[in-house]
């Protein structure tokens, strides 16, 4: 049942290139310029003609809802707002009849974020669910979705989840992006080219196993780690830190690098393990100098770099190579690296990875 490995965990990392190519089967065909969520046909005009649209969602699957942010504003334009469904379901918000809401959820029976959703309807907003789970209650009081076909998610920890809900939600925004035609015809191609790519991209990003297992052994004893990324890569900082500090039990931070100044900075000294995710995009000059500034405080480097990059790796500690891709699919291939990090620490701390203490799968309690 574990498929020869000795966690789920670690068979649900390693199946995400087949989840990733599941999930877009006959929704991406990039030849054809093809891009399409049956799903979500009958409120595709709603999307398009959408005021505003507001993610919901709880724990990876809202760090999805943050790279989904910076995707959909990027790509169609429509602003995007992302709130944990628990805030949201109690303070008030202002909700519209032109809103989508996106409920975001692996499990589908996510108490709060069912919530959020029963309060959108209650205003009157569309409702679109992004599961995991077929059938299940969020899947079931959403207006239309799509679903992730990650197939069963045993571990307590989200991974094939976590690339399989960026992959729907890429889909979603280039879908709008096409029929409301807000990229250039080459550019949508190109992306969808890259999206098309994913599973092997992620098949070639695995292959830093070997290295990663040698780089646990260093830091299994740590107390602490931070995690820093810019722009789209951002969001896989706080998806290192959440996966990290649920297995292992490790305090574990993720900020937007640039946010080190005003505060965590004061953290770091020779014991502070700090992993950048500094892949070659808009905002690569930029962590070039976080970094610096780590190391100038004598902080460990654990870097996730875009392979052939020579600068990034001559600075740090440890660099992981990562296969290249458009960074706005990025997320999906530099998350990797992280959630094989925080298995191999958690396995070597004697942690029990599938079922980490104090949590459940799916947390139908508020
Ligand atoms: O089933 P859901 O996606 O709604 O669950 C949301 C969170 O409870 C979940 O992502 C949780 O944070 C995971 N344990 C993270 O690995």
């Amino acid at each position: 049942e574990k498929g020869g490995y000795d966690h789920f965990m670690m068979k649900e990392i390693m199946e995400q290139p087949r989840s990733v190519a599941d999930c877009l089967r006959g929704r991406v065909i990039a030849d054809q310029m093809h891009v399409k969520l049956g799903g979500i046909r009958h409120k595709m005009k709603d999307l398009m003609n959408a005021n505003r649209i507001i993610i919901a969602a709880c724990g990876t699957s809202w760090h999805a809802g943050l790279v989904a942010e910076y995707i959909i504003e990027e790509f169609t334009r429509i602003p995007v707002e992302v709130e944990y469904a628990s805030e949201f379901r109690y303070r008030n918000p202002i909700i519209r009849e032109d809103d989508v809401l996106i409920a975001i959820s692996q499990s589908g029976e996510t108490a709060d974020t069912l919530a959020a959703i029963e309060l959108a309807k209650s205003k009157g907003a569309t409702i679109l669910g992004v599961c995991n789970v077929v059938g299940s209650s969020i899947a079931r009081s959403s207006d239309e979705g799509a679903y992730t076909h990650a197939g069963p998610e045993i571990g307590v920890a989200s991974t094939k989840a976590f690339t399989a809900q960026l992959t729907v939600l890429t889909t979603m925004a280039l879908m709008i992006a096409k029929e409301k035609q807000t990229l250039p015809e080459e550019t949508l191609h190109k992306l969808l080219v890259d999206l098309e790519s994913i599973p092997e991209k992620i098949a070639e990003a695995l292959k830093c196993e070997e290295e990663i297992k040698k780089i646990s052994e260093m830091y299994k004893d740590a107390q602490n780690f931070l995690y820093l990324g810019r722009g789209y890569n951002f969001p896989v900082a706080l998806e290192g830190a959440l996966k990290l500090k649920e297995i292992s039990y490790i305090h574990a931070e993720g900020y937007p690098a640039a946010e080190m100044k005003h505060g965590p900075i004061a953290l770091i000294d020779e014991e502070m393990p700090v992993a950048f995710i500094a892949t070659k995009d808009s905002s690569y000059e930029k962590i070039v100098s976080n970094i610096q500034e780590v190391k100038a405080r004598k902080g460990k480097v654990i870097a996730i770099v875009t392979k052939g990059d020579t600068l990034i790796p001559s600075m740090v500690d440890h660099a992981i190579e990562v296969p290249d891709v458009h960074e706005a699919l990025m997320p999906m291939v530099s998350v990797i690296p992280l959630q094989l990090l925080s298995y191999y620490i958690a396995v070597l701390r004697g942690c029990d990875v599938d079922q980490p203490r104090n949590l459940a799968k799916s947390v139908t309690v508020e």
